[in-house]
Parts: C-alpha cells; sequence; structure tokens
C-alpha cells in the first residue's frame, strides 16, 4: 500500500504494508541508514527521530500511524537552531566513542532543547534515560547538553 510521508521537509511516497516500522522504511525503503536498529522494542532510543519535534521510537512507530506529521531525522536534525546547536556542543565535548547509539542521543537531546530552552538535571534525566550508550558517554552526554544551553543562553 502505499503511504505519503513528509521526511525531513521532502514528500516521499513508500509502498509497503501498514504495519511496517518506520525505522525499516526509513532504511530499508529510503535508503537513510543514520537512524540505527538496537533493540527493535523501544528500549534502546537507537532509533529516535523526531515526529512533529517529539523525540519517537522508530523502530516501534507504524508507517500507517504517522499521517500528515512531519519526521526529522539526524540526516537533517543539523538544520534545525536545537539541533545544530547539539551538533556542535557533541563535537565539543568529543562525546562519540563507538557511535552506534549517538544519532538516537542527539535526536532526544535536540528535542529536549528545542521544548525546554533550559533543562536542569533531572529534566536531562528524564529525557535521555531512554537512550542506552554501552560505551558509556554518559557524562559527556551531559556536559555536551549543558554547553549547548548555554549557547542558547549566549543566543549563539
Ligand atoms: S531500536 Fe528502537 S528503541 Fe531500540
Ligand atoms: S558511543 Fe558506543 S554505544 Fe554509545
Amino acid at each position: 500500500m502505499a503511504f505519503n510521508v513528509n521526511v525531513n521537509g521532502s514528500a516521499r511516497s513508500v509502498d509497503v504494508d501498514g504495519d511496517t516500522p518506520l525505522l525499516w522504511v526509513l532504511r530499508d525503503v529510503l535508503g537513510m541508514t543514520g537512524t540505527k536498529f538496537g533493540c527493535g522494542m523501544a528500549l534502546c532510543g537507537a532509533c529516535t527521530v523526531h515526529i512533529d519535534g517529539v523525540a519517537t521510537r522508530s523502530c516501534i512507530t507504524t508507517i500507517d500511524s504517522i499521517g500528515n506529521s512531519h519526521i526529522t531525522t539526524i540526516e537533517a536534525v543539523g538544520a534545525t537552531a536545537a539541533g545544530a546547536r547539539i551538533q556542535k556542543a557533541w563535537l565539543d565535548h568529543e562525546v562519540v566513542q563507538c557511535g552506534y547509539c549517538q544519532s538516537g542521543q542527539i535526536m532526544s537531546a535536540s528535542a529536549l532543547l528545542a521544548s525546554n530552552a533550559h533543562p536542569n538535571d533531572a529534566d536531562i534525566d528524564d529525557a535521555m534515560s531512554g537512550n542506552i550508550c554501552r560505551c558509556g558517554t554518559y557524562v559527556r552526554i551531559r556536559e555536551a547538553i549543558k554547553l549547548a544551553m548555554q549557547t542558547n543562553k549566549k543566543g549563539g
């Protein structure tokens, strides 16, 4: 069945079963492999994308549930103000180790910053608790989010 979806500002048509997870549409149909598969059960956060700006696990989001909502992936989040600040802070703090979880981490962090310009530690914990990093980059992730927040305060 054909579904029309808006991905990173572009209208795309995909021909898949309605219960196909968005993750597989992105990766296998649209060739956008920046969004990662980890658990397939909404437990690790590797597959996080934004749907209308909300951090969402694409592994359990079926294509027939999306409708006219706007999907943003790691390939385009840097074009958003919050995403650009988060990505710069990630580089400044050299957050990444193996990198596998990092698309999802950046998507969750940028959704947080877009919805809350001044998150406190509890807000950060709440937003990031579903994103698992086997390399243990959690301390640098928290520092990078705080740096991005400070950049925002300066208007940068
Ligand atoms: S692959 Fe979606 S949360 Fe793990
Ligand atoms: S950087 Fe390796 S799993 Fe997070």
